[in-house]
């Protein structure tokens, strides 16, 4: 009976932690998976480029700079790399974009929100990102114009105009358009948090340590009080 009840609370225990990880991941909205991997150099230098090439003609990464695109080994961008992709900017510059807020407001209703925190900043994270930039569609009811209607923004109208031209593609160029939005939404999940991977790499160093400590702990032990019986 006392094993029953346990058994029983431990059940309401898993189903209470799985029910608010599955609120903490999009609140019933199911997002398409952005498949990103921010210790893939190559996949890291792709997003920078579909950012700098399509994203930055709207948005800034203000917190990011280009020096700062230098000083991340997983980026590998060097001097010359940094050089081209700032023009005129200075290095110490963050990554900003040319458009002027009011021009900004004239064109798309208001201001397109800087990306470098976005990542973390909305339900769903880098998921999010990846079906927003895939999620373009025609409105079935007629009401959002085409390339306002997007199945993932929150209300389904958005003021971006479908970046990477997603609605109406022709079927052969899918796969290219996914890749860039699997590409800058790795770029993005990345800059959000430059430190990730050596925060992770630090943390295996660190569980390494510990268990060899308890490993050497353990032996000590045995044999201080190999002779108390
Ligand atoms: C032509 C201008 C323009 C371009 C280019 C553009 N955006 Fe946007 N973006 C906007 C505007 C305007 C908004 C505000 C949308 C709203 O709040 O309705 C926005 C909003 C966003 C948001 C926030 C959505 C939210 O939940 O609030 C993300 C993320 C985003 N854009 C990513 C991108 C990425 C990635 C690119 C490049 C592939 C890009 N945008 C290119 C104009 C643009």
């Amino acid at each position: 009976m006392k094993l029953k009840s346990i058994l029983l609370s431990a059940a309401a225990c898993v189903a209470m932690l799985t029910s608010g990880l599955a609120f903490a991941s999009g609140g019933g909205m199911v997002f398409k998976h952005a498949d990103t991997d921010v210790t893939s150099q190559a996949q890291l230098l792709r997003g920078l480029t579909v950012f700098t090439d399509t994203c930055m003609g709207c948005h800034s990464a203000k917190y990011i700079t280009y020096k700062g695109l230098m000083d991340y080994p997983e980026l590998g961008i060097s001097r010359a790399m940094a050089d081209e992709f700032r023009g005129d900017n200075a290095l110490s510059s963050g990554l900003h974009t040319e458009l002027a807020p009011e021009d900004a407001v004239e064109s798309y209703g208001k201001v397109p929100p800087d990306l470098s925190l976005v990542v973390p900043g909305r339900r769903g994270g880098v998921d999010y990102i990846y079906s927003l930039l895939t999620g373009y569609a025609h409105d079935e009811s007629g009401r959002v114009d085409d390339g306002n209607y997007n199945t993932y923004f929150p209300g389904n109208r958005t003021a971006m105009p479908d970046p990477l031209g997603w609605l109406d593609h022709d079927a052969e160029d899918t796969a290219e358009l996914e890749q860039q939005a699997h590409d800058v939404s790795a770029f993005l999940e990345f800059i959000a948090d430059p430190h990730q991977n050596t925060r992770r790499d630090l943390g295996v160093y660190v569980m390494g340590f510990l268990l060899l400590l308890t490993l050497v702990l353990f032996l000590l032990k045995r044999e201080v009080w190999k002779d108390v019986h």
